[in-house]
């Protein structure tokens, strides 16, 4: 007789698991609702940075991405941090590779590196201070005027942030694969059948798509923004992931996916690589673990600390 395992009783088994583990669940605002809806915090990067480094369990169960992990990682040590499918990458970590970077800093001497979050260990370890899309701002704005800094790895990040702060920066030739399928063409045609709508896009997309949008901001503070503002409807332009928790918290206004030229939900790939069913078997076996060279570690987690000094 074949059983159907119903995503309630492998929710059900990853909660038990949890108290058995002792383990606190972790969660971005990309996720598949499943799992949402049985982490102990949903949250953007800056938000799960503060909480796995608050975190008191003996195992974080981090379900976002690869890099996410690593954070997690090295600011909390002495845990054990699991991450259901250790192939959840992203494609702004992966166009800034480490050797590259020492190779342009060693070619220029004095500049400072402010790193978005999205970067491997290996890079954190090179930069001066870290940022987050919620922080990228006040983050510039903390480097004395006459420093002279590169941006890594998100030009789309950096070029907002320079217009946000007037402030020149040499940026990094990097960009979110999801994000800069969003056009600008698409969300007019959109808008057009909701002209009510507010649109809200995040910092990653590309300028044109960022000029139409009414709110440009954090995936934490979409959900600020929303439930404060009047308007009833709302063009989410980032991971589709964001809907489920914006719907729960501002009940009854209408959230529209964000379209691309050729989809009305754009979905991280890597993202949408954490299943429930992972999730159980990272908790069951603690593995895939993060393990991180200690060396890195302790010189990635500088940068980090500089940005969580700045305050939430
Ligand atoms: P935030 O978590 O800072 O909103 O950024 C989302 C993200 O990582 C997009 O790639």
């Amino acid at each position: 007789m074949s059983v159907t395992v119903t995503a309630a009783s492998l929710a059900e088994r990853v909660r038990e698991l949890k108290r058995l583990r002792n383990a606190v669940i972790l969660a971005h605002n990309y996720q598949i609702p499943e799992i949402q809806d049985v982490a102990d915090y949903v949250g953007d990067s800056l938000g799960l940075s503060f909480k796995a480094k608050e975190s008191d369990a003996d195992v974080i169960l981090f379900c976002g991405v690869h890099f996410m992990a690593e954070t997690a990682k090295i600011v909390n040590p002495a845990k054990t941090v699991i991450l259901p499918d250790l192939e959840a990458g992203c494609s702004l970590a992966d166009s800034c590779d480490a050797a590259a970077l020492a190779r342009w800093k060693a070619d220029h001497p004095g500049v400072v590196v402010v790193a978005y979050i999205n970067c491997t260990a290996a890079v954190k370890a090179l930069t001066d201070i870290i940022c987050t899309s919620g922080n990228a701002v006040r983050v510039v704005n903390s480097i004395p005027r006459d420093k002279q800094i590169l941006f890594v790895p998100d030009q789309n990040l950096g070029q907002w942030v320079m217009q946000e702060t007037g402030r020149e920066m040499i940026l990094w030739p990097g960009a979110c694969s999801t994000h800069v399928l969003f056009t600008h063409k698409a969300i007019f045609n959109l808008k057009q059948q909701h002209p009510q709508a507010k649109i809200v896009a995040h910092p990653e997309c590309l300028p044109a798509v960022r000029m139409v949008a009414d709110e440009v901001c954090s995936t934490e503070k979409m959900v600020s923004y929303c439930r404060s503002s009047p308007a009833p409807e709302f063009i989410i332009v980032t991971e589709a992931g964001m809907l489920h928790r914006l719907k729960k918290e501002c009940p009854g206004k209408t959230f529209i996916p964000g379209p691309t030229d050729s989809c009305h939900c754009n979905e991280c790939s890597f993202m949408k690589k954490n299943t429930l069913e992972k999730c159980v078997a990272a908790l069951e076996h603690l593995a895939p673990e993060i393990i991180l060279d200690e060396h890195i570690r302790r010189r990635a987690l500088v940068p980090i600390e500089r940005m969580m000094s700045l305050g939430r």
